[in-house]
């Protein structure tokens, strides 16, 4: 960690940290003082492509979580060197904070760019993308919600959009069923460049969180 980070992260944790300690369930309007759209980006990793994003859309709040202690502080001082007050930055477990610390239907919108690969098979377990995650995220997210990922190991985008395709709760925007072209709105991140490097190809897959439908009731009489 570098000292700036160290320094954001004293700075700035007690205005515009959240610590997940599972704990409560969080007030969003609170938090980000005020009743605007929010979008959870899990993984941000250093940062710089969610700060792009807050300052290009201010209308739209985003909590970004992450283990990673540097990224933390990165993007602390990001958010306060471009004057951002959208961005809120969330330290710990991305799957505590979804099922403990935050309300059905909290979230407008997910970004998870460029999850960990894992590209060894036994390794595959550990892949986030993975329909128990996304019958969890569904339940967080409203109605309509887009759910939005992007990674640059083939096989783990194939993966994605074999379990999103399947799972009940997500439609895919695309009318051909496939993958997206990176929209303009999502900038290049880092870890997506040194992909890129690699000659690795980049999937982007838009997926939007369909209505809660309940099951049909038998007829009284049958
Ligand atoms: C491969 S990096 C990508 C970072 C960034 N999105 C980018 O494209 O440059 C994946 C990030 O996800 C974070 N991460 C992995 N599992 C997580 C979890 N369960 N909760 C929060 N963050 C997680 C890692 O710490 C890492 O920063």
């Amino acid at each position: 960690m570098t000292a700036g980070q160290a320094d954001a992260l004293q700075r700035l944790w007690p205005k515009w940290g959240l610590d997940i300690d599972g704990g409560r369930v969080i007030d969003l309007a609170e938090l980000f003082g005020n009743t605007g759209p929010v979008v959870l980006e899990i993984g941000f990793g250093m940062g710089e492509a969610t700060a792009q994003m807050a300052a290009a859309d201010p209308g739209t709040n985003i909590l970004a979580v992450d283990v990673h202690t540097p990224g933390q502080g990165n993007l602390l001082n990001l958010a306060d060197r471009d004057g951002l007050t959208n961005v809120r930055v969330a330290n710990g477990d991305a799957i505590i904070l979804l099922r403990e610390m935050l309300a059905p239907d909290a979230l407008d919108g997910l970004r998870v760019y460029f999850p960990d690969p894992w590209p060894k098979k036994r390794h595959h377990k550990r892949r986030l993308i993975q329909p128990e995650f996304l019958s969890l995220a569904a339940t967080r997210l409203k109605p309509g919600a887009i759910l939005h990922c992007a990674t640059d190991w083939e096989p783990y985008a194939e993966q994605m959009l074999e379990v999103l395709t399947a799972h009940p709760d997500f439609e895919n925007t695309r009318a051909d069923g496939g993958f997206a072209p990176r929209p303009e709105f999502r900038p290049l991140t880092r870890f997506e460049g040194q992909g890129l490097d690699k000659g690795h190809v980049v999937n982007d897959l838009l997926f939007r969180r369909v209505p809660h439908v309940p099951s049909a009731q038998p007829p009284a009489d049958v």
